[in-house]
């Protein structure tokens, strides 16, 4: 048997990575097969991602799967997003489920049919006492339209003008009890946030990687790790030394 790779400890881990899964469509093209055969390849992948975020010991990861703006895709591949991830929670829970992951869902279900928002709050259950790995998927998921959707709820629950607060909006956002993320990783190359976690990401540190989603593997997600543990985050603070702010100094967490 091939002898399991060593990777060299480092000196800090992100508790929490999101990451912007793209580049499916281009590695489809670049193989001459249909977009959906990319996200199939993408979904594959994100198997082998959820795994080593376990092995390296991060605690949250969130994953950006659909867009509020996805849906203006053709209709062929919306649909055929929605089996993917049909199959996937079919194919893939138990194993979830026995590595210790808790799933979430981020955005909104009620556009999804109905058979497939059984399936989510299903999964959603069946894992909610896990704490290996809490994996928030954003799906229908939209960074405006998450706080659009705070916002109603505040009003609608009556509360005064002088108790808004950054700690009271994180609370109404659909990732509450979440830590914002430390980094965020963007596959396929591209530098803009497409409406991911626009609150949340205040703070993050930014990676970006030329390679697609369907070729992000486990070096290539060390390769983050490595360049997270090298950043020196301030805060808007200066700093004394070359240390690193201790934790202390982040925003809010635990919303
Ligand atoms: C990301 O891959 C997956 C989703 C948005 C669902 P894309 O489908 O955006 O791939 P590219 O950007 O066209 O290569
Ligand atoms: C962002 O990717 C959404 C997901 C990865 C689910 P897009 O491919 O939709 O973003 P744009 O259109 O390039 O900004
Ligand atoms: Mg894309």
């Amino acid at each position: 048997m091939a002898q399991e790779k060593t990777y060299k400890p480092l000196s800090k881990i992100p508790t929490h990575v999101a990451v912007i899964m793209d580049g499916n469509g281009r590695w489809a093209r670049a193989r001459g097969l249909p977009r959906l055969a990319g996200h199939r390849a993408g979904t594959e992948n994100l198997r082998r991602v959820i795994t080593a975020c376990v092995e390296f010991g991060i605690q949250y990861l969130t994953i950006y799967a659909f867009s509020t703006e996805n849906w203006e895709r053709p209709q062929e591949e919306v649909s055929g997003l929605m089996s993917i991830v049909e199959d996937v929670i079919d194919r893939e829970l138990d194993e979830l489920h026995r590595q210790g992951v808790q799933l979430r869902h981020i955005g909104r279900l009620e556009r999804l049919n109905p058979q497939l928002q059984s399936k989510v709050l299903a999964a959603i259950e069946k894992t909610k006492n896990n704490t290996r790995l809490i994996l928030a998927i954003a799906f229908n998921y939209g960074g405006r339209d998450e706080i659009a959707c705070a916002i109603r709820h505040m009003i609608s629950d009556g509360v005064k003008p002088e108790d808004v607060t950054d700690e009271l909006i994180g609370k109404y956002l659909f990732t509450h009890g979440i830590p914002d993320p430390d980094i965020i990783v963007r596959t396929s190359g591209e530098m803009r946030i497409s409406n991911f976690l626009i609150w949340q990401a205040a703070y993050a540190e930014w990676y970006v990687t030329p390679t697609l989603w369907p070729d992000f593997d486990k070096d290539e997600l060390y390769k983050a790790l490595v360049e997270y543990a090298q950043r020196e985050r301030r805060y808007g603070r200066v700093l004394e030394t070359s240390e690193c702010v201790p934790d202390v100094g982040k925003t809010p967490a635990g919303r």
